[in-house]
């Protein structure tokens, strides 16, 4: 159940989502460079949910042989870290549409992983990419339309044998993950809803279709 401040924040980013997709993103760079003003505004790398969340979307994905990794809406690039760690082999980028985000990202990276300013809607991550990780980013993207080409982005962002895991608050995965469950080019592959944390989340997991399992 979405609390009233969930409901007006929703209601806030649709709104804005209103705008052109290049406006849109120029709004969002502002507004999550201000929410960064102070470091880890969402205290990522402290948060003991936050952890349990990180250890169980990387437990959804396991072993794999993934040499480019990806992780969209890394904010201060703390699970994208925790990926880098379990991948050592892997090269590991984080993306997000604020530059302050990522300039903190790539200071505390010491090298594991490199870090980019880009809003994932309008900009490319560069190139393909055997995993990709999007975690509590979708709800800002706002209305239908801009829901729908999020998903799109995601998936192309996958090499032919990627994979795509997507972590969102639950029940809201559902609306959230609805464009990617529904791609005829994509087949879900798993999904894991952890209801013992307080907050429940969903982690889904997708792979072109026809890429096998
Ligand atoms: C709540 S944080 C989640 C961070 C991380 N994925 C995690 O779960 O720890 C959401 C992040 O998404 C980023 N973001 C929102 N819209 C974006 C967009 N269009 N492109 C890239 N990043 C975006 C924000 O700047 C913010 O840092």
């Amino acid at each position: 159940m979405r609390t009233l401040p969930d409901r007006l924040h929703r209601t806030f980013f649709r709104t804005m989502s209103l705008l052109p997709a290049r406006g849109q993103g120029r709004f969002l760079q502002r507004y999550f460079d201000w929410f960064h003003r102070r470091p880890d505004p969402w205290r990522h790398s402290v948060d003991p949910y936050e952890a349990a969340k990180y250890d169980t979307t990387l437990r959804s994905v396991g072993g794999g042989d993934f040499r480019r990794i990806l992780d969209v809406g890394c904010s201060e690039g703390t699970f994208t870290l925790l990926a880098a760690d379990a991948y050592p082999g892997a090269d590991v980028v984080g993306v997000d549409v604020s530059q302050r985000a990522v300039a903190r990202a790539a200071a505390r990276a010491g090298g594991r992983a490199a870090f980019a300013a880009a809003d994932f809607l309008n900009q490319d991550p560069g190139g393909r990419f055997d995993l990709v990780f999007c975690a509590e980013t979708l709800y800002y993207v706002g209305r239908e339309e801009r829901l729908r080409l999020a998903s799109e982005r995601l998936r192309s962002f996958l090499a032919p044998r990627g994979t795509l895991v997507v972590t969102h608050p639950w029940p809201e995965a559902r609306r959230l993950h609805r464009f990617l469950d529904g791609d005829p080019m994509l087949s879900k592959i798993g999904e894991h809803v952890d209801a013992g944390h307080g907050r429940p989340f969903a982690v889904s997991s997708y792979r072109l279709a026809g890429a096998g399992v």
